[in-house]
């Protein structure tokens, strides 16, 4: 075991505001955290991350409209996302799916612009990453419907363990991040001790979510070591195990991450 570095898979560091990028890459890196891939949400920020992936070596960009941002979406946004997917840093569409948590009034138009973005990933033959909140049902279905070969990635993964295992049965892949580590969490702690590691990814979803021992300060992608640290104690199995298989994940999921 050679490769014991870790990738955080989903990391707004572009929202963070406490502290700098150079901070935020220097602390990832004292903690091991080699590569971080950070996913547009707003139109506005595609230009930014797009920006931030061609100016860090170890940044990468997953481009698309969050389902809370889609009454911002405009179609012009296909062919710049299509430009800027010719860069090898941009390594898939994303964060993209349906939130019915927040506001259900624009359910039909989260949907319609979910399904031109997962066309867009196949004709980009790039990965979907999913942001899915209590729309599981919907968000599996439409998938199977209309994704057409891109792999998929649950991030921040909130569904039962039977859920994540008919995902799997998909071939699509978890992701989970500091919510594993809350004490109360029993269902995540179910999914991260039941799920086959070849389909496990971490990410910190940073600022947000941040993971025991720092709750209620920002989290930062250097933090994803302890979502490693717990998913490794549930399995009781090395921490070592667990950083190896989700960055060889990582790495067969997104192939321009060994070029960096
Ligand atoms: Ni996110």
């Amino acid at each position: 075991m050679n490769e014991t570095y870790l990738i955080d898979t989903h990391s707004h560091i572009n929202m963070i505001e406490e502290i700098s990028i150079d901070e935020i890459l220097k602390n990832a890196e004292e903690s091991n955290v080699r590569q971080i891939i950070v996913p547009s949400a707003y139109p506005s920020d595609i230009d930014v991350v797009y920006n931030l992936a061609q100016q860090h070596k170890n940044i990468f960009c997953y481009l698309g409209v969050h389902p809370t941002e889609v009454k911002d979406w405009d179609d012009s946004l296909i062919e710049k996302i299509k430009d800027y997917a010719k860069s090898q840093k941009v390594v898939g569409i994303g964060e993209i799916g349906l939130d019915y948590y927040w506001d259900k009034s624009f359910n039909d138009l989260q949907k319609e612009i979910f399904i031109k973005q997962i066309k867009l990933a196949n004709e980009l033959n790039l990965p979907i990453n999913i942001h899915d909140r209590e729309a599981h049902k919907e968000t599996f279905d439409i998938l199977k419907q209309h994704n057409k070969g891109s792999k998929v990635i649950m991030h921040c993964f909130s569904g039962s363990s039977e859920f994540a295992k008919e995902c799997i049965k998909e071939g699509w892949y978890v992701a989970l991040g500091g919510v594993v580590t809350f004490k109360n969490a029993k269902k995540m702690k179910e999914v991260a001790e039941e799920i086959p590691l070849e389909y496990l990814l971490l990410e910190t979803d940073a600022p947000y979510l941040t993971p025991v021992p720092f709750r209620g300060k920002e989290n930062q992608p250097a933090y994803v070591k302890f979502v490693a640290v717990e998913i490794a104690n549930l399995r009781k199995i090395s921490v070592e195990e667990i950083m190896h298989t989700t960055t060889e994940n990582a790495k067969f999921l997104f192939p321009a991450l060994k070029n960096f």
